[in-house]
């Protein structure tokens, strides 16, 4: 069965450097139906031969990995000129919404539900760094990017993994170009960003990032720029937690401190170290967590953002109403209409996140991911390209109509003043 009769995309869910994500349709037979993630690969980086080979490498290594923490990779695929990987499809967010959303409210993630992230995470990372072939031999596989967007935290509260695009195993089929630094250069350890080869210890030092990130709220290495940020990271200064964020006790530190330290060798050894010295802080200060602590959380989050949507759609349709009244005085009706039917149409794709493509005959209908493919980025940028324009047309005309508004009131005060001084 070819591809596109296999898949049918739904909608975008988001964008990362290389990819693009969609929530889609996995169609079996006799109608078996299954939500799935597709990430398909930039098209213009589909002429890098290297990065595709790096790409189909993440993917046919993902392909081994089945495990709770890890998102699953069901199948690669071509279509469009470019490469798909179909995978699990988590709904909830990432730890990088979380922890913006956090921010936003001027919040920081309880101490018990970060650790408990923590040792999630752990978990799938030591099961794929333990992976070993048919004949036994160890894979040796490195995410090298664990960092908060590539942390998926499901609505039922389970952490998953996504996104082992940047391991290095030994069975990956092509050699890393030398020199390429792979990963985003704020979660790079200090070998990584000196240019000397990692282990399994990278990925110790990687959930040391995200637990800091989650106990304080604040980005550890991030610099103004790449270079201090590589700078930043080389020196691996890091802050005293308990200045930053009182909950946080000393031994709490300590931890942190060994899960971050600079040379490897004084590292913790493996994430399952890590893990069961955080479940031990724990137990010790006798702190309880499950992933239902986890569940209302995300859901609260989720709960809070569909109530904002709402408010906003609700303003933007009252806008628009408006608009359609204003825009209807001393202008042709045809004119009106027309920009009337193009609200009823832009309204399909209001929020951002939600892209159909235009070339279905029906909009309502999922679009076949043949013709989501072919080449037809373009398409989901017109369609962008068609929102911008919507909103910029109604800026000018508002901005006018105030203009005049404010204009008229001007004169009648004026004429008033000068009636009055006659
Ligand atoms: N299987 C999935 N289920 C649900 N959402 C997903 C899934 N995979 C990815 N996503 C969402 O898509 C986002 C973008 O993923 P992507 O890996 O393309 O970009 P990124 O992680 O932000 O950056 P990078 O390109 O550096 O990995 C993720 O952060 C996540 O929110
Ligand atoms: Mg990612």
């Amino acid at each position: 069965m070819a591809n596109d009769e296999k898949y049918q995309i739904i909608r975008k869910l988001d964008a990362g450097g290389m990819a693009e994500v969609y929530e889609g349709v996995a169609q079996g037979i006799q109608g078996f139906k299954k939500k799935i993630a597709i990430k398909r690969v930039l098209p213009h980086l589909v002429e890098n031969e290297k990065f595709i080979a790096m790409f189909l490498d993440e993917a046919r290594i993902s392909l081994h990995l089945s495990h709770a923490n890890i998102v699953q990779v069901f199948d690669i695929g071509k279509a469009g000129g470019t490469y798909f990987i179909v995978m699990e499809y988590v709904e909830g967010l990432n730890l990088k919404n979380i922890l913006n959303y956090l921010k936003e409210n001027k919040r920081v993630l309880p101490i018990e539900q970060s650790i408990f992230i923590a040792i999630e995470m752990c978990r799938g990372l030591s099961y794929a760094h333990s992976l070993r072939n048919n004949e036994g031999e160890k894979l040796n596989i490195v995410h090298r990017d664990v960092s908060p967007p590539n942390v998926l935290i499901s609505k039922q509260g389970e952490v998953k993994i996504v996104d082992f695009g940047l391991a290095k195993a030994n069975s990956q089929l092509e050699a890393t170009a030398p020199g390429v630094v792979k990963g985003k250069y704020a979660y790079l350890c200090p070998q990584s960003a000196t240019g000397t080869p990692v282990d399994l210890r990278m990925d110790v030092f990687g959930c040391g990032i995200v637990l800091y990130e989650m106990l304080t709220g604040k980005r550890l290495f991030l610099g103004k720029n790449d270079l201090e940020t590589i700078e930043n990271v080389r020196a691996a200064n890091i802050p005293y937690l308990p200045e930053i964020n009182s909950d946080v006790t000393p031994d709490l530190d300590s931890i942190l401190r060994k899960a971050l330290a600079k040379e490897p060798e004084n590292r913790f050894q493996t994430c399952d170290a890590l893990a069961e010295s955080l479940a031990g802080y724990l137990f010790s200060h006798r702190l309880k967590v499950t992933s239902f602590d986890l569940q209302r959380f995300v859901q609260s989050i989720l709960n809070n953002s569909d109530e904002k949507k709402k408010r906003t759609s609700f303003i933007d349709d009252f806008i628009k109403e408006e608009l359609s009244v204003f825009t209807s005085i001393g202008r042709d009706n045809n004119w009106s209409e027309s920009l009337l039917e193009e609200g009823a149409k832009s309204a399909i794709i209001s929020h951002p996140e939600i892209v159909w493509s235009n070339r279905g005959e029906n909009d309502s209908q999922p679009v076949n991911l043949e013709h989501m493919l072919e080449g037809n980025s373009g398409e989901i940028r017109t369609s962008f390209q068609q929102k911008d324009q919507d909103s910029n047309d109604f800026r000018k005309n508002f901005i006018l109509g105030l203009m005049l508004a404010i204009g008229s009131i001007g004169i009648i005060f004026a004429a008033a003043w000068f009636l009055n001084l006659i």
